[in-house]
Order: C-alpha cells, then sequence, then structure tokens
C-alpha cells in the first residue's frame, strides 16, 4: 500500500561553523563531512524522508551553500523538493523558524539537525506517531552519559516532562534532547518571542518551554534499541563512521540512503533509480542501488 504524504514540511538545519572539527571544517562545512561512505547530510535527510516529508528546506550558511546544493540539488532526483535558505549568522536554532517561515506557510514541521544522526527498530513508528499530532510539539529524549552537553529534560514525579534545559552544568536527568523537532504551525510565531540566552542564542529550549508552558509538549523517550550518535568531536565523528560501516557490512543493507527510501516510498520509479546507480558506477553504493533494482 501506498501511503500518503506527511502535511508536514521538512526542515534540515545545516548552519553553524563547525568550530569544534576545525582545522577540518575551516574549509567545508561540518555537515558535509563523510560518514563512512555517505556525507553526513544524508541521514538526517533520510529521517524527515522516512517520516514522508516531500517539502524540505535545506538552511545553510552563505558560504555552503553552493555546495549543498550541488550536492543535493532540486530534489527531483529523490522525489522531493528542496529549498534553500541561508542562515545570515548563526544566532541559534530556533532562528530556524523565523527563517523558515515563509517557506512554512502556517504548516507543521519536523526539523532535523543537519549532525544528528539516528537508528532503530521501531524508527518509522515513533515517526508516524510524532507527525499524527496535529497540534502542539513532539520532541524525543535520549539517554546519554553526558547530559550536560545537550539539551536536558526534567522529569515530575508522574514523569512528565517538567522542564527543558539548555547545557546544564547540574542536569535535572541523564535524558537529552535529539535534534528532531516536530512542532505545529505556530513555532515561527514563538519562535519570534525567543529572546537570546546568556550565550546569545535563540536557544531551542526556549522555544520548547513555550510550547510546554501552555501544555503542549510531548517527549517521546528513544529506549534503549536506539542508536542516536554524536558527530561533534573528532572521535565521536571516527565513532559514527566505524558505527554506520560495522552495521552496513554486518547486514549488508544501507542505512541513510535517499535512493532507497525514495524508491521504497515510491517517489521514484526503476528508471529512476538505475539512472542514480550509474551515476555511482562500481563502487559499493552503486552496486546497493543495482541489487535493489534486482530484488524489486
Ligand atoms: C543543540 C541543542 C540541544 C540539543 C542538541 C542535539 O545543541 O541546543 O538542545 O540537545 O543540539 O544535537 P548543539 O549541538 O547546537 O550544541
Amino acid at each position: 500500500m501506498i501511503q500518503a504524504a506527511s502535511e508536514r514540511k521538512g526542515i534540515i538545519l545545516a548552519g553553524g561553523t563547525g568550530s569544534r572539527l576545525y582545522p577540518i571544517t575551516l574549509g567545508v562545512s561540518k555537515q558535509l563531512l563523510p560518514v563512512y561512505d555517505k556525507p553526513m547530510v544524508y541521514y538526517p535527510l533520510s529521517v524527515l524522508m522516512l517520516a514522508r516529508i516531500r517539502e524540505i528546506a535545506v538552511i545553510t550558511t552563505a558560504e555552503d551553500r553552493g555546495a549543498f546544493q550541488r550536492l543535493l540539488g532540486d530534489g527531483s532526483q529523490w522525489g522531493v523538493r528542496f529549498t534553500y535558505i541561508v542562515q545570515p549568522k548563526p544566532e541559534g536554532l530556533a532562528q530556524a523558524y523565523v527563517l523558515a517561515e515563509d517557506f512554512l506557510e502556517g504548516a507543521g514541521s519536523a526539523m532535523v539537525l543537519g549532525d544528528n544522526i539516528f537508528f532503530g527498530h521501531g524508527f518509522l513508528e515513533l515517526l508516524s506517531v510524532a507527525d499524527a499530532r496535529r497540534t502542539g510539539a513532539t520532541v524525543f529524549g535520549y539517554r546519554v552519559a553526558d547530559p550536560e552537553r545537550y539539551g536536558v529534560v526534567a522529569f515530575d514525579h508522574a514523569g512528565k516532562a517538567a522542564g527543558i534545559v539548555e547545557k546544564p552544568a547540574q542536569p535535572p536527568s541523564d535524558f537529552a534532547v535529539t535534534g528532531l523537532y516536530f512542532l505545529d504551525g505556530s513555532a515561527p510565531s514563538r519562535a519570534r518571542d525567543v529572546r537570546p540566552s546568556s550565550r546569545g542564542e535563540l536557544e531551542i529550549t526556549t522555544l520548547l518551554e513555550s510550547y510546554l508552558q501552555d501544555g503542549l509538549l510531548t517527549v517521546e523517550k528513544m529506549g534503549r534499541g536506539y542508536a542516536w550518535l554524536d558527530t561533534g568531536t573528532h572521535a565521536s565523528l571516527l565513532d559514527a563512521g566505524n558505527f554506520v560501516r560495522t552495521l552496513e557490512e554486518r547486514q549488508g543493507l544501507q542505512s541513510g540512503s535517499p535512493d532507497e527510501i525514495a524508491f521504497s516510498n515510491h517517489w521514484i520509479d526503476s528508471q529512476q533509480l538505475a539512472h542514480r546507480a550509474a551515476m555511482f558506477g562500481k563502487n559499493a553504493y552503486g552496486g546497493y542501488l543495482d541489487r535493489l533494482l534486482e530484488q524489486a
């Protein structure tokens, strides 16, 4: 059965200086770096495509926009449509909603950070539950060993989200908020009310707090069966690449392939996939697409 496309629009936030990965990111955007066999941005893009989102804004810096356009094009190769938006200065994640206001046209959205990588059994169901919620916000809580590096959820005695704090010195729980946000159409107007934090950024956590105060925030926990990988340091970037390699070599299945998802969503046909496969020639990625065609 062919499922309908989501009514949401997607946002991939790929701005920022990537300063934690200097000197690598002095010359190239962080989200274009390889994670094993694919550019980093393929993984978050795949998440939006798995959520059946076809209208996607890619927010980048002015310098990197051309490189993203070279890589991703207009989206027709995957049956999606990309709109490119420039973030003049990295002034915080909540700013993305202000920049994307015209693109969203009042629609709900799913925003994913361009450096966030997710895997997990049942991920599709988790996405469709979040997508189905027409009002309010849904975010995902993931247990980490170093919550102080992230936005962290505080839970009340009943286990309900009671607050979200950005990079707390004393984390109220071990649950970080991942970089995947399903927000309703009120996000741009809420984002306009966000004031800069002490570090001078329009924090996503402040925007989420506004939903929380209105009783409109749902935090879904991602359980033990999920991997939410970090790409923020040289070591964790390498670890993420090794993780993908281990998984792919063991199973003979790709993760984070927009080509495969487009094909299985019926957004492109065999001919279009064959065209893509031919582009990659004899490499492993091209061979994988060829096998998909044979099996179809
Ligand atoms: C950002 C958010 C933080 C979130 C994290 C997820 O932090 O501010 O709330 O937990 O992304 O990747 P950053 O990575 O920009 O420091």
